[in-house]
């Protein structure tokens, strides 16, 4: 709901649980005045200081700006007094900066608009309300609109940004965020991210906000496994369960840039956007830019409760609609297995195997195409290496199919190899600054997809490939970050757009790939999980969360990743052992278990399996097809965190009608002699009775009881026993151990 009051000029937003309130001060200035827990009053103009005015310009000039730097605002323009961090910065033709936006009118609707060329969250009329905010700068003649989205069933407010010139001149915008909040909280405030690297992925980052600015960011071109365009503020208390959250991420792919400043009386202001750095953007008479969609989320019910609002918002509100609660595939990729090194008869054994235990499908990585056979060559040429694959796609599809099973295939469509047939025919095409070499990665050079030309180059080759066969799954990596980017086609005072446009083209390319082939199943991937945004999320449902498939290791990162992105968005595979990245050795059935929190599948070689692999395959994947359903549409817990106490992980998926969940634990470390673990349910109906069993006991040792003495024992405890009191967990023998309990409604 959104009411605007007249007599205090107040903008007042609610969502179920909380409220969002502004409002525009001596007739100009707009103000923010309130985020939190819900308040329907409309008089809170004494939070603006109003009621002890002449503080405010029209009256007191002499302290104008006084009033600037200090004043909380919607919106912060830079070079007329906001001495804090700026969200917005603009130069005219003579170079010079300095804005000041004034409050112009507004308009409340009904409904969400889509943003130009950029993905957004989607709502309609019976979903939520809007609010636009017009703000001028009449010496600029520049219009700028505040976009207010608020979800009638879900705590979430969306913001977005769009500057138009309105005037003659042309205005260079060189710093753009998508949402500022001023806040005035009463006591110290920790901030979280997420934070890694390339197969440590999104660690949970927790530290206490001081006087001067904390940042995360990208200046990679894409947003990139160090930092994650994640930031949630929250009071010192706050747990999974308890204390206040505000949360931001935003909608985007590319370089961001996400800060928290606490500026000298104590007050922070934290904003998001696109990184300011290597960004200017050419806007002339009569044109608009749009600014990715910032999400922001209160929560007072600590940290589980953000995360499932946003799980929901992305669910129900981002990933495409055909997707939404749809049952993934149980795939089998060939990349941990084989590399580049296959053929037709390699993949089609591969087929016979998963086919045989039970998977439905085959996803063909990296190496089908031009010369590939390592990783020095071929990207850019999007034809079938026929001496791998003879007859093509259309003769592996056809045998594929005729299994039964559905294909999936692996394209890197940004980049190129100077070893390439399109490097050699059209060597300007990549990224370049002229007269310096550009810097290789993975031997990988960036093409530049924001020229028509080379767009259309690599996509109709991709578009040819494909419609010779039937497709289902499309894995579209990206696998290096961008520098040296400049190209010889824009003007230099358009240089400084070409991040933007990069990111912008991505868009386009993957909005093409959906255009053109509706119904697969796309899973964005970036050297693992270096593109897991909400951007991304928009276009592919599903992303690869890490390289790193060591099933401890990806504890730390499915954690992480769980705090705000879906767990049905995060590729999860079961891999071979020791492990590739850490050579670590996990039981099989454990790499199972932690799986089984994300879309599931094998990443090994189905013909080398050993006897128990084989043999334990069919059963995980039924159970996985009696999870799925709750972990694509149910709500997820947090119960117990290993990156927190070093021994043990625990997580829990609930049904929304509450009648069906499934816990996951890990015993990371066997430790003897210890008091026994209880595990705290979350999400159960108190009142109602539950059967807890242990599902698929068989290949744990267990330290106090011997399996098969679980395998049928089932409790029957209520939701408030399980919440409260706990579930006490069997010691297990040996480090990594999963236990996966069903915990199902009695009636
Ligand atoms: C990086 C990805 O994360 C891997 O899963 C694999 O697809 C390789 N690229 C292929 O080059």
């Amino acid at each position: 709901m959104i009411r605007f009051d007249d007599k205090y000029m107040t903008f007042h937003m609610s969502t179920p649980k909380t409220s969002y309130v502004s409002a525009v001060v001596d007739g100009s200035y707009l103000g923010h005045v309130y985020y939190g827990p819900r308040i329907d009053d409309m008089d809170l103009g004494y939070l603006m200081k109003t009621e002890y005015n002449p503080f405010v310009p029209s009256i007191n000039s002499r302290e104008k700006v006084r009033f600037m730097e200090a004043f909380p605002k919607e919106y912060a323009g830079a070079g007329t007094g906001d001495m804090r961090s700026i969200c917005f910065d603009v130069r005219n033709e003579d170079g010079q900066a300095g804005l000041q936006l004034a409050y112009v009118s507004h308009h409340i609707f009904k409904g969400k608009p889509t943003l130009s060329g950029l993905p957004s969250t989607r709502g309609d009329e019976d979903s939520c309300d809007t609010l636009e905010i017009l703000l001028t700068d009449s010496i600029l003649s520049m219009n700028v609109y505040l976009y207010y989205t608020v979800y009638r069933d879900l705590d979430v407010i969306t913001r977005s940004v769009q500057i138009e010139n309105s005037g003659a001149s042309t205005l260079f915008l060189t710093n753009v965020m998508s949402a500022m909040l001023d806040l005035d909280p009463t006591t110290d405030m920790e901030v979280i991210t997420l934070h890694g690297s390339w197969a440590r992925e999104r660690r949970i980052e927790r530290t206490k906000v001081d006087y001067g600015t904390f940042s995360v960011e990208s200046i990679r071109g894409e947003s990139g496994p160090q930092d994650n365009p994640f930031m949630a503020l929250v009071t010192p208390n706050t747990t999974q369960t308890t204390g206040q959250v505000y949360a931001m991420n935003l909608v985007y792919s590319g370089n961001f840039l996400a800060s928290v400043q606490k500026e000298q009386y104590g007050k922070l202001r934290m904003m998001m956007g696109i990184n300011p750095w290597h960004f200017t953007w050419k806007l002339m008479r009569g044109q608009t830019f749009t600014a990715p969609e910032c999400v922001m989320v209160f929560s007072n019910e600590g940290l589980g409760e953000m995360t499932r609002t946003l799980h929901r918002l992305y669910r129900h509100h981002l990933i495409p609609k055909q997707w939404e609660t749809a049952p993934r595939p149980v795939l089998v990729n060939n990349w941990e297995a084989t590399e580049m090194d296959f053929d037709l008869d390699t993949l089609l054994e591969f087929a016979r195997e998963a086919k045989t235990l039970g998977m439905d499908m085959l996803v063909m990585d990296d190496g089908w195409f031009g010369e590939r056979n390592d990783d020095s060559t071929s990207l850019g040429d999007w034809f079938v290496n026929e001496k791998k694959l003879p007859g093509g796609l259309k003769a592996l599809s056809d045998k594929v199919h005729e299994m039964d099973l559905r294909l999936g295939i692996w394209i890197e469509p940004e980049m190129t190899n100077s070893e390439s047939e399109l490097f050699k025919a059209h060597p300007d095409w990549v990224y370049q600054l002229p007269g310096r070499e550009p810097g290789l990665w993975r031997e990988q050079l960036v093409l530049d997809i924001t020229r028509p030309e080379v767009f259309d180059g690599v996509y109709s080759q991709i578009k040819k490939a494909f419609e010779t066969a039937q497709i289902d799954y499309v894995k579209w990596d990206m696998n290096r970050p961008l520098c040296e980017v400049g190209n010889l086609v824009l003007p230099p005072d358009q240089q400084g757009e070409l991040m933007h446009r990069y990111t912008l083209a991505v868009y386009r390319m993957q909005e093409q790939l959906l255009t053109d082939f509706p119904d697969i199943l796309f899973e964005n991937c970036s050297s693992g999980g270096a593109r897991f945004d909400p951007g991304m999320l928009y276009y592919s449902p599903q992303i690869w969360t890490s390289d790193n498939t060591d099933a401890i290791e990806r504890l730390y990162i499915q954690e992480g990743t769980a705090i705000c992105y879906p767990l049905s968005s995060m590729g999860a595979h079961v891999s071979a052992c020791p492990n590739g990245q850490t050579r670590r050795t996990v039981p099989f059935d454990t790499r199972a278990k932690v799986a089984m929190a994300g879309t599931f599948g094998y990443e090994l070689d189905t013909r080398n399996l050993t006897e128990e692999e084989r043999s334990l395959i069919p059963g995980q994947i039924e159970i996985f097809r009696k999870v799925s359903p709750v972990v694509v549409d149910g709500d997820y817990y947090r119960l117990a965190s290993y990156n927190e106490n070093g021994i043990y992980d625990s997580w829990a998926v609930v049904s929304r009608d509450k009648s069906l969940a499934y816990m996951t634990y890990v015993q990371v470390k066997a430790e003897p002699n210890k008091k026994p673990i209880r595990i705290c349910m979350q999400g159960l109906d108190p009142d109602k009775r539950y059967s807890v069993r242990v599902v698929d006991p068989k290949p744990h040792v267990f330290e106090d009881r011997k399996p098969e003495e679980l395998a049928d024992v089932v409790q029957t405890l209520s939701g408030g026993a399980l919440t409260n009191a706990g579930l006490i967990v069997p010691r297990l023998w040996d480090d990594y151990q999963a236990l996966l309990y069903e915990i199902e409604e009695v009636q």
